[in-house]
Order: C-alpha cells, then sequence, then structure tokens
C-alpha cells in the first residue's frame, strides 16, 4: 500500500510510520516541524516525507497535486491546546487534506481519523479540542457512507496514550494507570498496530476502535 501519515513526528505517528514501514508499506510521511522524527520512524523502510503545515491551505493543494495515487490516508496530526487555532489544525485542516486527497484515492482504499476516546464526553480543560475530534468522528462517519464502497473509512480512538510529559510526571502517570481498567497506559505501539486492523480489514467501515483498555467506561472519563 502507499499510504499518507500526518503527524509522522508525533509518538503516535512515529510508531504507525514504523509499524508500517515493516510491514513493507510505502509511506508517504508528513510533518510539520520535527523532521528528524520523522527520518528516525522510517529508518530504511521505503517511502518520503513532506513538510506540510495544516493551516497552509496552499500547501494542502500543492501536495494534492504532486502525490500520486494513494491507497491509504492516516489522519493523526492533531493538537490538544487551549483556543480556536485546535479547531483549525484537528478539524478544518484535517478535513481541507482529505478532501484534497479524494481525487487521488484508489479503488478500495481507506481513510483512517485518529479522534480521542474521551472526547464525546466532552472536556472541562480542553473544550474546543473536544468539539475538533467529536467534530472529526461525524465528519468520518458521513464519509464512510458518502464514499462507500470505493473507499471504507474508519476512526481509531485512543486513550492515555504514554508521552514524554507523563513519562516525566510519575504521579501523573500513576493516577491515570490505576483509572485504566487494564491497569497501564496505552503506548504508541498499541495505536499503530489498531490502524493498521482497520486498514487491512476489508469489511470495516464507519468503525469506531477504541483503544483506552477501558478507560472511556470509567469515572475517569468525565475529565
Ligand atoms: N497522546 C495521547 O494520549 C492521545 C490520546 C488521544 C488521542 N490522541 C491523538 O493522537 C494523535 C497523535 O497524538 P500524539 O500525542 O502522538 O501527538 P503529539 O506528540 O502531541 O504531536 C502532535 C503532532 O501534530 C503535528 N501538528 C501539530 N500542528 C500541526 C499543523 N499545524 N500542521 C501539521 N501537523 C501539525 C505535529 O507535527 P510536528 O511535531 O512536526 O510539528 C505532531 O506530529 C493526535 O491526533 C491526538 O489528538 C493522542
Amino acid at each position: 500500500m502507499r499510504v499518507v501519515v500526518t503527524g509522522a513526528s508525533s509518538r503516535i505517528g512515529q510508531a504507525i510510520v514504523r509499524l508500517l514501514g515493516a510491514e513493507g508499506h510505502y509511506v508517504i510521511a508528513l510533518y510539520r516541524s520535527r523532521r528528524e522524527r520523522v527520518l528516525e520512524a522510517l529508518g530504511g523502510s521505503k517511502g518520503e516525507i513532506h513538510q506540510l503545515d495544516l493551516r497552509d491551505e496552499n500547501a494542502i493543494q500543492a501536495f494534492a497535486t504532486k502525490v500520486g495515487e494513494i491507497d491509504a490516508l492516516v489522519n493523526n496530526a492533531g493538537i490538544l491546546a487551549k483556543g480556536l487555532e485546535v479547531v483549525h489544525v484537528n478539524l478544518i485542516g484535517t478535513i481541507r487534506l482529505t478532501e484534497a486527497l479524494m481525487p487521488k484515492m484508489a479503488l478500495r482504499s481507506s481513510i483512517v481519523f485518529i479522534g480521542d476516546a474521551l472526547a464525546d464526553g466532552g472536556m472541562r480543560d480542553y473544550p474546543h479540542y473536544a468539539a475538533s475530534k467529536a467534530g472529526l468522528k461525524a465528519y468520518a462517519l458521513s464519509l464512510a457512507k458518502l464514499l462507500a464502497p470505493r473507499v471504507r473509512v474508519n476512526v481509531v480512538e485512543p486513550g492515555i496514550i504514554k508521552t514524554d510529559l507523563l513519562e516525566s510526571d510519575a504521579g501523573l502517570e500513576g493516577k491515570f494507570r490505576k483509572a485504566v481498567p487494564l491497569g497501564r497506559l496505552g503506548s504508541p505501539m498499541d495505536v499503530a498496530r489498531a490502524v493498521l486492523f482497520v486498514l487491512q480489514e476489508e469489511y470495516l467501515n464507519g468503525c469506531i476502535l477504541r483503544v483506552d483498555g477501558g478507560l472511556a467506561i470509567t469515572n475517569l472519563a468525565n475529565i
């Protein structure tokens, strides 16, 4: 498969690039600023990397013009922050890229959106982020109806994944870990394996796959 992966420099994005590369797929990895992390993830695998800011409409169009036919798009880039900027990147930028690439999607190709297992319940501290992810899910499910049977569209929703911040704050990490029914936080590779699964399974369309160790069904989901 020729697969476009956004946010390839993120912890989860790097794991997706590594896994797809190891499985022999050709990865077209997009990043905004941390090029060295994408190169590290791609390693010796087949692929290419492109710098692209999802807020830049012209850059999106230019990339869509030059990229060849693709078999999959993994919309992973996303920021967790306060304010409307989050909506511009996570929702508007991702929709713009997806629509620009639609003419390039091969017959029987697929799109995966990375959502968030906790977004639907609302987030006191990150309302714009929660809105961006909930909106993205509604958009993804709409595409799953609109583009079938030519293109499948699915959503993978991580719970709390081990990040640099959590690794540096043992107290917070421990608190979250205890709240997860499976007793541990997710790893970027847990999410990457779910992405590979939905890319490969040909009868999945409009599927929402939570990768959260059961967190969304607990009280901690009320954050
Ligand atoms: N980590 C978690 O616990 C968790 C939980 C639920 C959902 N998720 C979702 O999983 C995805 C990856 O999360 P992560 O924690 O691995 O991410 P991260 O480490 O915080 O990195 C954010 C990623 O988004 C990219 N990005 C930011 N602004 C951009 C822009 N304007 N244009 C293009 N790319 C931009 C960054 O690119 P550069 O680094 O190159 O600037 C980076 O690759 C996100 O969609 C996130 O919402 C994560």
